[in-house]
Formats: structure tokens, sequence, C-alpha cells
């Protein structure tokens, strides 16, 4: 732990991370980041690919690697993300719900995650059951989102990380 100053009027030292442990979150926090931008660009490959191929043993490896690349690593990385997210903001000035940058994140990283479990993972288990039957005619619209959607996020949040606009929730008291 850090030395860290009263907080106003409770009297209480907030909790902070000592600079090393706050390093070594941080590096797992980018880790895990890169690892679901990473997974986001292996699900747009293989979409766009059996979106695009005429070869029918092409769209049905893509549609299977899909499953198995997608759902549970990219449940992993975006857990990762948000705990060590929340230990940063939680352990730093920065708090979880004091600034605006930091609590949009929190919402985009638990929207994402629970978009993974709800939607995509029973969607590609959907599309891997029909590429076995050689049932192909999947509608495009139900596959084009997620590739789209999510590294569109998560490159905002990285945008929101780095800049770190709009201040504090609350305004300060005089
Ligand atoms: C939505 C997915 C997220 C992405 C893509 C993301 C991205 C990043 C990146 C790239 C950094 C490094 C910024 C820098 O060192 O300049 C960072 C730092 C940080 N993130 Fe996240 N993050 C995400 C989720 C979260 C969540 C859920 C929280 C907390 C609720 C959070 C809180 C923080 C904090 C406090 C820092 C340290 C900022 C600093 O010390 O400058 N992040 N994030």
């Amino acid at each position: 732990m850090s030395g860290a100053t009263l907080n106003a009027g409770t009297g209480v030292k907030p909790w902070r991370l000592g600079a090393r442990t706050r390093k070594a979150v941080l590096v797992l926090h980018i880790a895990s980041v890169g690892s679901w931008l990473g997974i986001d660009v292996v699900m747009a490959v293989l979409t766009f690919t059996a979106l695009g191929t005429d070869d029918q043993s092409t769209k049905v490896l893509c549609f299977r690697v899909l499953e198995l690349v997608t759902v549970w690593p990219m449940t992993v990385s975006g857990l990762m993300c948000l705990v060590t997210g929340v230990l940063l903001a939680m352990g730093s000035k920065y708090g979880l719900t004091k600034y605006w940058w930091v609590v949009v994140k929190l919402v985009l990283n638990l929207l994402l995650s629970t978009l993974v479990l709800m939607s995509l993972r029973p969607g590609v288990a959907e599309i891997a059951d029909r590429a076995e039957a050689n049932d192909l005619d999947i509608p495009l619209g139900d596959m084009i989102y997620p590739p789209i959607v999510s590294p569109t996020l998560l490159m905002f949040a990285v945008v929101l990380s780095v800049f770190k606009p709009w201040g504090l929730l609350r305004k300060k008291k005089r």
C-alpha cells in the first residue's frame, strides 16, 4: 500500500494499490484488452471469410473454429479486463464511480461480457450445429454485428482510457 491522503470529511484513509502492484495489475489489464481485441480480429477474419467464400468446406471449417476460438477465450479476456479494471479504479484516485470515463468503461465491459455469454454463445453454437448438418443458409444479419460492434466499442474504451474525458460525475462542493 502507498501513502494516501485522508478522505475529506471522514478522516478514513482510502485504499490504494502500491506502485508495483498497480503496475502489475495495469500490465494484466492491458494484456487482457490486447487479447480481447485479438480474438475480435480472429472472429472478424473467420466470419467474413465464411461469408465471402463459395467453398463449402472452408465455410464449415470457419464456423466450427468460430465457436472454438470466440466464446470462452473472449469471456476470460472480458472478465480479466473487468476484474483488473475494477482493481485499478478502486485502488487509485479514480475510484469506481467518480469519473465518467471509468463508469462508461465499466458499463461497456459489463455490456460486452454479457453479450458474449447471452447472445454470441448461443449464436455461434447454432451456426456450428448448422455447419455440422451442412445447412449453411445462415442469414447474414445474424453474423456481421459481433465482429464490428465489439472491436468498435473496445477501441472507444481504449480512447477513453488514454484521454480520460468528461471529468467528475458529481461536481466537488466548495
Ligand atoms: C471495456 C474494456 C476496457 C478497455 C478496452 C480498457 C482499456 C484500458 C487501457 C488501454 C488502459 C491503459 C491506459 C494508459 O495506461 O494510458 C486502461 C487503464 C485503466 N483502466 Fe481500463 N479498459 C477497460 C475496462 C476497464 C474497466 C471496466 C475499468 C474499471 C471499472 C477500467 C479502469 C481503468 C483504470 C482505472 C485504468 C488506469 C488509468 C491510468 O492509471 O492512467 N478499465 N484501460
